[in-house]
Order: structure tokens, then C-alpha cells, then sequence
């Protein structure tokens, strides 16, 4: 998959929220990063959240303090996030179209920096981070909806040798990054019928993987295999997805 691919289809994209599909979801693991972020967070602290998106989750679930900052490379997805902001209220939140992997904000600066379900490079978060702050990455792992990319024999992650859960777990321990822990979460996600669970998958790159064809940003999705999924994976009347996610919490070690 290309990046110059992946950013047009954020482009087309415009917005990552998922309330539409009606998701139920039943976490298997009680790790959250939101809780946690509102538990560490103090009125005086200043957040960074990288890949934020439309904004949606840095306006709902991030704690009220002195500067939030939320990146995106995407300028649609900034348009978004600012519009999005305009109907919040909320206050000391400010939007910039950056690239995580060419960061552009200063040294030793924030309390926290959150990169949910984007690329990260740590090194350059490590230097952002003020001594004793924290890192909060959550990620979709390899084996994130596998039952679903076997029978479509494709899907994001399945040609990653390694998983992506350890790529990155690895590489925040060589920025430098102490008290690092790595937590798979597990989640069932159920869907209410076959229609939203199509428009779904047709959303997220999970078994097209960004659109590999150029020109179609996802392929369609072959009914027949849907199908066979649906058929295999109904419970309850409800269609079942297993998500395997994974978060990381690190710290930028405090001088002595
Ligand atoms: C899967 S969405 C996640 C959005 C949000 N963080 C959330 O969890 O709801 C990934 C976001 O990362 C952004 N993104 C992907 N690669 C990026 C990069 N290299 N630099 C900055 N943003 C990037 C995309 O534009 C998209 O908005």
C-alpha cells in the first residue's frame, strides 16, 4: 500500500466517525486509554493527539485542560475536525494539519502525546514529551478480524511478518521510552444486520487494506464471501467481528 494512497483515501474519507454503524462492542479486556488519560491528566496539562481524524474522539473523550493539540496529515480531515469543533464548545483545542512521521512542534512541551489507530515514529514523540510524560498509543493488530481475512484471503496486516503490536513495542523502548507496557485488547463487535456491516467494511481498510487498486479505494466487497462470513459469525441475530487491538502506555523517563 502506498502512503500517497493511503492519504487520498483519508482524503475521501473525511471523517472517522462510526456511530452510524450502531456498534455494540463487548470488551474482553478493561484496558482504556481515555480513562487512563483522564485519570493522569491535570487542568495544566497540554495533550497532543496524533492522526486525531474528524476529531471526534479528542472532543468526547479527552479531559478539559490547559492546550490540547490534534494533528491529522489529512486537510480534509482537519476541515472536519474544526467544524466539528465549532458545534463542541469546547474550549483550548486547536487542529494543524502535520505529518506524525515529520513533526512539527516543540521540544519537551507536552504532559502527554495519544496516537490511536495511526503511524507513529517514537523517537520523534519521545522529543516532544516533557520528562515524566507520557505516551498512549492504540493500534489494530495483526490478527484483528482474521476470521474475516481468511475468507477473503486478503486484509490490512495479514503480509506483516511481525506483528504490528511488536513492531511498535520495539521501536518505543529504542526511542528511549521507560516503564513500557504492551496490552492486547480483545473486543467483540457486534453488528445489527448485514447492511451496516457492509457499509462498514466498506469504510475501514480492514480486508481492502487503503484500496490497493488506485482508482477504486476498495474493491467491491464480493457478496458471496460476505455471505459465507455472515453465515459463520451470526449470533443472536447479530453479526460478530473479533477485533484484536493493542495499546501502549510508555513514559519519557523524569531526569534525576
Ligand atoms: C484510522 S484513523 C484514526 C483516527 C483517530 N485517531 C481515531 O482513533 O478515531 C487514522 C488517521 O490517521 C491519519 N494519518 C494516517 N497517516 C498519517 C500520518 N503519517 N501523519 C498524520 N496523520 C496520519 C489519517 O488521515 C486518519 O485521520
Amino acid at each position: 500500500m502506498k502512503e500517497e494512497n493511503e492519504l487520498t483515501y483519508y482524503e475521501k474519507v473525511k471523517d472517522w466517525n462510526f456511530d452510524s454503524f450502531e456498534i455494540e462492542s463487548d470488551y474482553l479486556t478493561n484496558w482504556n486509554l481515555y480513562e487512563l488519560l483522564n485519570k493522569l491528566a491535570t487542568k495544566d496539562s497540554k495533550i497532543l493527539d496524533l492522526g486525531t481524524g474528524g476529531g471526534e474522539k479528542v472532543l468526547k473523550s479527552f479531559p478539559e485542560c490547559k492546550e490540547i493539540l490534534a494533528t491529522d496529515y489529512s486537510q480534509e480531515m482537519i476541515n472536519t475536525a474544526n467544524e466539528n469543533l465549532k458545534k463542541s464548545g469546547r474550549k483550548n483545542i486547536t487542529f494543524k494539519v502535520m505529518d506524525n512521521l515529520k513533526m512539527n512542534v516543540p521540544d519537551d512541551y507536552f504532559d502527554f502525546v495519544v496516537a490511536r489507530n495511526t503511524p507513529t515514529d517514537p523517537k520523534q514523540i519521545y522529543k516532544c514529551l516533557k520528562d515524566g510524560g507520557y505516551l498512549f498509543i492504540h493500534g489494530v493488530d495483526k490478527f484483528d478480524c482474521y476470521a474475516l481475512k481468511l475468507i477473503f484471503k486478503r486484509g490490512q496486516g495479514t503480509d506483516s511478518l511481525k506483528p504490528i503490536s511488536i513492531v511498535d513495542y520495539e521501536n518505543v523502548l529504542e526511542a528511549g521510552f521507560k516503564n513500557v507496557e504492551l496490552i492486547p485488547l480483545h473486543v467483540r463487535e457486534y453488528f445489527k444486520n448485514r447492511e451496516s456491516f457492509k457499509a462498514f467494511l466498506q469504510k475501514v481498510p480492514i480486508i481492502n487494506d487503503f484500496g490497493d487498486d488506485k482508482d477504486k479505494f476498495g474493491y467491491p466487497i464480493e457478496d458471496d464471501l460476505l455471505d459465507q462470513y455472515i453465515e459463520e459469525n451470526t449470533y443472536n441475530g447479530k453479526i460478530r467481528l473479533l477485533r484484536r487491538y493493542y495499546g501502549i502506555v510508555a513514559q519519557k523517563q523524569k531526569k534525576i
